[in-house]
């Protein structure tokens, strides 16, 4: 029997067979957790629907987080087809392609409000709307950062901003729901070839120098983030909440 078994985990954010949010719900999936899966548009419908079948997965429907409609109605779906939520991942974000290129003093006041809402009150949004089935369950939240939250990245700009806040909501959050039982954490993952990363330019250099310079010596896969989100949502993670961990194979304690 595996540690979530029994459990229910909405993951967020599965665009494609690359995507860490399909690592993740697959590792929570090998411990036991029964997976339901979103999507946004019929483009991704497509590619999200054979991908849940190999994992026994529901699929939800479609949720645009920019929209708290479609929230509160994936929320009610989970509530009506599950009746309990345990394990709640976001793994979402979203900027213009011309804010993650060239210089962040050029973000435009739309690019910017853009990059914030998708990226870091999503999870605000998502999280108040789940929380009457979380605290029934003690569940867990859990969503995915970049180092870019701390120091500079070229052409990261607009996103390390979005990250930064999305980190301080992580905080926010678990002071606020940890007296309902509910927990809220950060995995901050080295650099993965996803498809969102596709729009960061030259972000085949930020592979390679993770790659030569990380202590581990190499990229860290979804697979790996998949494992450590299984974890902090089993029993292993029971005792934490409000962090951000990493798993960037070391890159993050290095100076120079
Ligand atoms: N790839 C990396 O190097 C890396 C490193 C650290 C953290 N992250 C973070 O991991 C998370 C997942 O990204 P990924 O790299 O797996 O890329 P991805 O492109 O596979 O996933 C991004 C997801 O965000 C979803 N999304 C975008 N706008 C949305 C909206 N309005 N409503 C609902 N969903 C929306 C997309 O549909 C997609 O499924 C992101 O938060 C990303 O910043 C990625």
């Amino acid at each position: 029997m595996g540690t979530l078994s029994g459990k229910r985990a909405l993951v967020l954010g599965v665009a494609n067979e690359r995507s860490i949010a399909w690592g993740i719900a697959q590792a929570l999936a090998n411990e036991g957790a029964h997976i339901g899966l979103t999507y946004v548009g019929e483009t991704l419908e497509r590619r999200v629907r054979p991908l849940a079948e190999k994992i026994g997965a529901d699929v939800l429907g479609s949720c645009d987080v920019t929209d708290d409609g479609q929230i509160e109605q994936l929320l009610g779906e989970v509530q009506s087809q599950w009746g309990r939520l345990d394990v709640l991942v976001h793994a979402i974000a979203f900027a213009q392609r011309d804010d993650l290129t060239g210089r962040f003093v050029d973000t435009s006041r739309e690019g910017f409000r853009l990059a914030l809402d998708v990226s870091a009150y999503s999870l605000v949004a998502l999280t108040r709307a789940a929380m009457p089935l979380l605290c029934e369950s003690g569940g867990s939240v859990l969503t995915l950062t970049f180092a870019g939250s701390e120091r500079v990245f070229p052409n990261y700009n607009v996103m390390g901003v979005a990250k930064a806040a999305l980190e301080s909501s992580v905080r926010y959050l678990a002071a606020d729901v940890g007296p309902d039982g509910v927990r809220v954490n950060a995995i901050s993952a080295g650099p993965i070839k996803t498809l969102s990363a596709a729009g960061i330019r030259n972000f085949r250099d930020m592979l390679h120098v993770a790659e030569e310079r990380a202590p581990l010596r190499r990229n860290v896969s979804a697979d790996d983030v998949g494992r450590l989100a299984a974890a902090l949502a089993g029993p292993a993670g029971h005792g934490v909440t409000g962090q951000v961990l990493y798993a960037d194979g070391g890159l993050s304690i290095l100076g120079v």
